[in-house]
């Protein structure tokens, strides 16, 4: 039997199962290693899904003209005018980052952390990947000497860097890349011929969208960058699967699209007719969504800033949330007083959350993150309660100060710090 191409099954969803069995066996644990918008559906969604029941053709593989349409109203109204030719819709973005790493010949280069599932996609498509380390104040990229040294680097080993993936705003460290920055390093793909992938599936979930200055790539470098997106996140749809593609306008983008959708032609064929009909009504943003978009973006904030709040208290180091559900602690000023308990690197730090306290984190290490540094990723979008709570949730003034939300935030509290105690002291 020949070889096969493996890789580790994703880890958040890996560890989402393991809560499912511990919780089944009794235990109570504080989940915050998977990034799902837990929100109610809203009603005029879910209507839309059941008038869509009738859609069972295949369709065309791109999507239907009226789906693609309203992606690209919803693009253009965010100062990325937008051709419908230019949008591809799948059943996630997911699929679309996958098959543009398919497509796009050379190896990837990718901030250090950076969502799991960028790396992996990139060795199943005989990639090698490139890691250029993101500092604390650039909002989850790179700064441009070191990703000017990474491709360096990768050249002289024999790499063939040509693809950027950048996040806005990031997952995993919560914040949004800064405008200034984003014209350089869109300069500086320019200067290399690198594509860049701006993954904006967490847009419309920034904090504070008044006062927050959103630059796309696709802004400062429209001919060379790629925008996916999707419901998941913002609309709390993860398990409907709708996902969207923003190719760039030119030849070069028409090709890198008509790549994308013969590779999709291949996979999964079209996005399902009754998610297309939801993504038409939701793209429109009519008033429901708009108002969903607006209140779900308080709650994601109020929630981070709450646990980027018991981060710092316990000691450590955390860049302020400003956009998604993420927190990034960083305990190295702690360092000293883990290693008395055993805590040495980001593994052993979140197995010992796990243990200790029942609080579940992914590990810096699973994000491509130096493993020995002590930090990890927590996601904070679970933390809602179920469908009654999160809709008290979406309306409360202080969502952290619901009893159920209140509850977890202490377990949280508890658990960061346990950490520096003597195991076995209440
Ligand atoms: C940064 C980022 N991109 C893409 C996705 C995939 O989203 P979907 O396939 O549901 O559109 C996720 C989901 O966790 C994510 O965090």
């Amino acid at each position: 039997m020949t070889s096969f191409t493996v890789t580790p099954p994703s880890p958040n969803l890996a560890l989402n199962q393991l809560v499912d069995r511990r919780r089944a066996a009794g235990d109570r644990l504080v989940h915050l290693a998977f990034g799902e918008a837990r929100l109610p559906v809203l009603p005029q969604l879910a209507e839309q899904l059941a008038l869509g029941a009738a859609r069972a053709s295949y369709g065309p593989v791109a999507g239907g003209a009226g789906a693609r349409a309203a992606v690209a109203g919803y693009s253009t109204r965010r100062r990325l005018p937008t051709e419908a030719d230019r949008v591809v819709l799948a059943p996630g973005s997911k699929p679309l980052l996958m098959a543009l790493q398919l497509v796009v010949p050379g190896d990837l280069l990718l901030p250090r952390p950076a969502w799991n599932s960028y790396a992996p996609q990139a060795v199943y498509a005989g990639k090698k990947v490139f890691g250029v380390p993101v500092p604390a104040e650039c909002g989850g990229i790179p700064e441009p000497d070191a990703l000017r040294s990474a491709i360096r680097r990768a050249r002289a080993a024999g790499g063939d860097p040509r693809l950027l993936v950048l996040t806005l705003p990031d997952n995993p460290t919560g914040t949004l890349a800064p405008p200034a920055l984003i014209r350089e390093l869109c300069a500086l793909a320019r200067a290399e011929d690198l594509l860049i992938v701006s993954d904006e599936i967490y847009r419309d979930i920034v904090h504070d969208p008044e006062s927050t200055a959103f630059l796309s790539p696709a802004e400062a470098a429209p001919e060379r960058t790629v925008v996916t997106s999707g419901l998941s996140k913002t609309l709390g749809l993860g398990g409907w699967r709708i996902g969207v593609a923003r190719f760039p306008p030119g030849d070069t983008g028409a090709l890198l699209r008509d790549a994308v959708v013969a590779a999709a032609s291949e996979v999964w064929s079209t996005l399902a007719g009754p998610m297309q009909q939801v993504a038409e009504y939701a793209y429109a943003e009519p008033p429901e969504v708009v108002a969903r978009m607006r209140d779900s973006a308080r709650l994601h904030g109020a929630v981070a800033r709450a646990v980027h709040r018991i981060a710092v208290d316990a000691g450590a180091h955390c860049r302020p949330p400003t956009g998604g559900f993420y927190v990034y602690p960083d305990f190295e000023p702690l360092r000293p007083l883990l290693a008395a308990h055993g805590v040495t690197d980001s593994a052993s730090l979140a197995a010992r959350l796990l243990d200790d306290s029942g609080v579940v984190v992914l590990g810096g290490h699973l994000l491509g993150d130096d493993p020995h540094a002590l930090r990890f990723k927590a996601a904070t979008s679970l933390l809602y309660g179920d469908e009654q709570q999160q809709r008290a949730a979406l309306r409360a003034a202080d969502p952290t100060r619901l009893p159920h939300i209140a509850g977890e935030l202490s377990q949280i509290a508890d658990g960061f710090a346990r950490l520096t105690r003597p195991r076995g002291a209440s």
